[in-house]
């Protein structure tokens, strides 16, 4: 018996989480839908109004009026109370969590409603990098200036208000450093203006490893941006620990960035080794590859395979770029047509999201869920969770563009 009322328990903890989220929006005083003419018009206690813009409840779900009319093609932001809902045709989609493009800026939406500010997106096709370091010694100063030199990127070193002494950062000697690591809340001050981040899309942050852990004051940098919808990873280097809990510490201080994993180096590690960690985590290399590619006009991060199938795309590409007019097919990919048959090696593959398949020699195929099938593979999306390449993907048609830089 006692074993079943904890599932009885379990279960209404379940059913009360899929509940709340629709609690968060403040219902407009005895507004309602009524059906007229094959319209869903809104009505409140002074009758029909034909200026109201906003969201209305009507049996348990939230629509979206325009001008006094459920608009059921309306995919956008609207705000209500306090908050930002997302609105997919016409219905607030509370089980939405991705990016969604609201007049000229992007914003991250986690279960249905807007997290964060938005970012321009001609910002983010132009794909700015910062490098953000912290280093007393000078074993990861030189690491973060390769990686910013790799990735063209900005260097913003993170200089501490009140710099540690050699005193400071003996460490097990009761010193600062030892009070900070045993400190949650300490928060040493960074001298100085932080950089404006917003311009930025890809954010790398280098430290050295302390206690395990990164210094308290990448903690104070966390803090006071905002990192919502971009890019992030974490370096760090360290005497012989390695990465630990360090990088995931640092991820919950900003959950709706797009994390990418972390790596830790020895002090002196070569640009060898962090050219082959940019490479597996998608931000270096693009530029070796030269073929870049749009969805909607959109450019995406592709980590292109290095196989003759994409060498003869690229020979194509190079004499004149491809669009492809791709549909959505069996609620897993967008297909369409290259306009020409190129080299194939099929072989039985299982896709998942984000792969880039070529499909009976002529056809490009992006997934945004998983299919079993003879395909060649030609890459992949990187540095897109899944929910966000379903966005980009789960819809009637996309157009696909192929081009050399
Ligand atoms: C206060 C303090 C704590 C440290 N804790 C660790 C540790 O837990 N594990 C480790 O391998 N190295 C530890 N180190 C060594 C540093 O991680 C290593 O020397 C690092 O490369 C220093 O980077 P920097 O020169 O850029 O400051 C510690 C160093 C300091 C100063």
């Amino acid at each position: 018996m006692r074993v079943r009322m904890k599932y009885v328990f379990l279960m209404l903890l379940f059913v009360a989480q899929m509940v709340i989220p629709l609690q968060q929006v403040q219902p407009v005083q005895a507004a309602t839908l009524s059906k007229r003419n094959g319209a869903w018009l809104y009505y409140d206690d002074a009758g029909r109004q034909t200026d109201y813009t906003g969201l209305v409840k009507y049996n348990r779900r939230w629509y979206y009026v325009e001008n006094g009319k459920v608009n059921f093609q309306a995919t956008t932001l609207c705000k209500y109370g306090k908050k930002w809902y997302y609105v997919e045709n016409g219905k607030v989609n509370f089980r939405y969590n991705g990016t969604v493009e609201y007049k000229g800026k992007e914003y991250t939406v986690k279960n249905g409603v807007k997290v964060g500010r938005g970012r321009a997106i001609q910002e983010k096709s132009g794909s700015k990098t910062l490098v953000v370091y912290f280093s007393v010694t000078g074993n990861t100063k030189p690491l973060a200036e390769n990686v910013a030199k790799l990735l063209d990127a900005d260097l913003y070193e993170l200089v501490p208000e009140d710099p540690y002494t050699d005193a400071d950062i003996a460490y097990y000697t009761n010193s600062r450093a030892d009070k900070e690591n045993e400190d949650p809340d300490a928060r040493p001050a960074i001298a100085g203006t932080l950089p404006d981040v917003s311009g930025y899309d890809t954010v790398v942050l280098a430290h050295p490893i302390w206690y395990g852990q990164a210094p308290k004051i990448l903690y104070t940098f966390l803090d006071q941006v905002d990192l919502s919808g971009k890019t992030v990873t974490t370096f760090c280097t360290s005497a012989s620990s390695p990465l630990g809990t360090s990088a995931a510490n640092l991820q919950k201080l900003e959950p709706d960035a797009v994390w990418l994993a972390s790596r830790r180096f020895p002090a002196g590690a070569g640009e060898e080794n962090l050219k082959a960690w940019l490479t597996e985590i998608g931000l270096y290399g693009k530029k070796d590859t030269q073929m870049t590619m749009t969805i909607d006009g959109k450019e995406v991060q592709v980590a292109w395979e290095k196989n003759d199938a994409v060498q003869a795309l690229m020979d194509t590409v190079a004499k004149n770029p491809i669009t492809v007019k791709a549909t959505r097919y069996g609620g897993f990919e967008q297909v369409g047509s290259l306009g020409t048959s190129i080299t194939r090696a099929d072989a039985q593959t299982t896709t998942a999201p984000g792969d880039i398949v070529l499909y009976q020699g002529n056809q490009i195929v992006v997934f945004f869920g998983s299919n079993s099938w003879s395909y060649t593979r030609l890459g992949k999306l990187t540095g897109y969770q899944k929910d966000e390449i379903k966005n980009m993907l789960d819809k009637n048609a996309v157009t696909i563009e192929l081009r050399m830089k």
